[in-house]
């Protein structure tokens, strides 16, 4: 496959490569390498052409709730502790029901679609058997995840808590499932966080990561009260960080802590050695009053931080937005911490392709090697009598962009077309 058109990706944090009217070359979903002019070998061949418009990296967003996706919005009136309760809990008990649980993950699949991102790491429920029907269907999506059962067995109401037995069997049930009928979906270890994890739970399934050699994502530090439960429930452990440490969840380089706000010194040394993945959430962190996540300050001690969403905490999957909104509150944030730079643009799209994909492999760049996974935006230049250069439409794309500005998705090198097709345009 031979496109042609303005490729912009970031092969490193801050830096920003465009191609302008260039020829991208794509061999078994890699890329091959981007040309000026088309190399002899190729000629003849059918090219792509996408005129004017931008090619970017697709999305990774690797902290989403796939259930919660149908409550964008509501309860922000709440911190997290009173919203989980209150809206979040009995959400996720309705996915009990299997014609619920079909219903709303095609609705998540559709939508994360629509705003371009291809791949993701998302938390289900407790329940196996709607969290496995969220897994089927991100199969046959063409899409590619990691996507766990979330395990929850105290601290929870009764219609949405498990024993610890049947946690730890229901999960061991769905990673062999998963490991021998799917492809693109992997499963990854999904305590929901400590106050919901007895110790028990978290040691059974600390061994499980061990056993099957499995990722764990799972909430690190995002409100103070949480933290301070930490605290009462551990009052052994001297940190939030190292409760996940001692139970064996905080697996070398395929962990991934949302949140991640209120952090010792101490806790970044542990989770720089370990190359854990910190999801940056500031829309959600925005929305439930929750705090500033010292971003910059976090990538100059050469943490591994990417951008994602968390959806519902957040009320949009357009991880575009969440671009913007990294950018907007570190700004904010500058203001009153000089020394503590802004986010620039081409920062905040590595965050959210090269360096979210790397927890797929080589992922988010257009880098000879990489998995090809493209969106192709089309921006308005009224009708070409404003015209843009490719880093304006960029901008543009980011700040206000929507499903209706990308024209065409591909994940692994293959077009993804609309994954189901529900009534009113959903
Ligand atoms: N901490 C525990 N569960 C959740 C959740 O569903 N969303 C967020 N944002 N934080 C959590
Ligand atoms: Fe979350």
């Amino acid at each position: 496959m031979i496109l042609k058109g303005n490729f912009l990706y970031t092969p490193e944090l801050g830096q920003l490569t465009i191609r302008e009217q260039e020829y991208l070359v794509v061999k078994d979903g890699l890329v091959v390498d981007i040309y000026k002019e088309l190399p002899k070998e190729y000629a003849g061949e059918q090219v792509i052409d996408y005129g004017n418009a931008i090619i970017l990296p697709a999305f990774n967003d690797l902290h989403i709730h796939a259930p919660q996706m149908v409550n964008r919005g509501v309860g922000f009136d709440q911190e997290l502790l009173p919203w989980l309760e209150t809206y979040t809990f009995p959400l996720e008990a309705r996915y009990k029901d299997m014609d619920f649980a079909d219903r709303s993950y095609k609705r998540f699949l559709n939508r994360l679609w629509a705003y371009g991102t291809m791949r993701f790491s998302a938390f289900g429920t407790l329940h196996k058997e709607g969290t496995w029907h969220l897994m089927e269907l991100t199969e046959q999506s063409g899409m590619s995840a990691y996507i766990g059962k979330v395990n929850m067995d105290r601290n929870s109401p009764d219609i949405l808590r498990e024993e610890t037995a049947a946690s730890l069997a229901d999960t061991e049930e769905l990673i062999c499932r998963c490991n021998e009928q799917l492809k693109n979906v992997r499963f990854i270890l999904t305590p929901r966080f400590v106050p919901s994890t007895t110790a028990e739970l978290m040691t059974g399934l600390g061994k499980l990561g061990e056993k099957y050699n499995l990722p764990v994502q799972s909430h690190l530090s995002e409100n103070r009260s949480e933290v301070a439960w930490v605290k009462e429930l551990h009052p052994d452990i001297p940190t939030y960080t190292q409760v996940y440490q001692d139970f064996g969840l905080m697996r070398p380089g395929q962990t991934i802590m949302a949140h991640s706000i209120y952090l010792s010194d101490a806790e970044k040394e542990t989770l720089k050695e370990r190359h854990v993945m910190l999801a940056h959430c500031a829309q959600s962190n925005a929305d439930l009053s929750s705090g500033i996540m010292p971003l910059r300050r976090n990538l100059e001690m050469g943490l591994d931080c990417c951008i994602a969403s968390d959806v519902a905490g957040s009320h949009t999957v357009a991880m575009n937005r969440h671009l913007a909104m990294s950018i907007e509150v570190s700004k904010l944030n500058w203001l009153s911490h000089p020394e503590e730079a802004a986010l620039t643009l081409p920062e905040a799209l590595y965050l959210a392709t090269k360096k979210s994909g790397s927890f797929f492999g080589k992922v988010g760049s257009f880098e000879p090697g990489y998995e090809f996974d493209a969106l192709v935006v089309e921006t308005d230049d009224v009708d070409g009598k404003l015209p843009r250069n490719p880093f304006e439409r960029l901008e543009l794309f980011v700040y206000d962009g929507d499903d209706r500005d990308i024209k065409v998705r591909y994940c692994r090198g293959k077009e993804v077309k609309k994954p189901f097709d529900l009534k009113d345009n959903l």
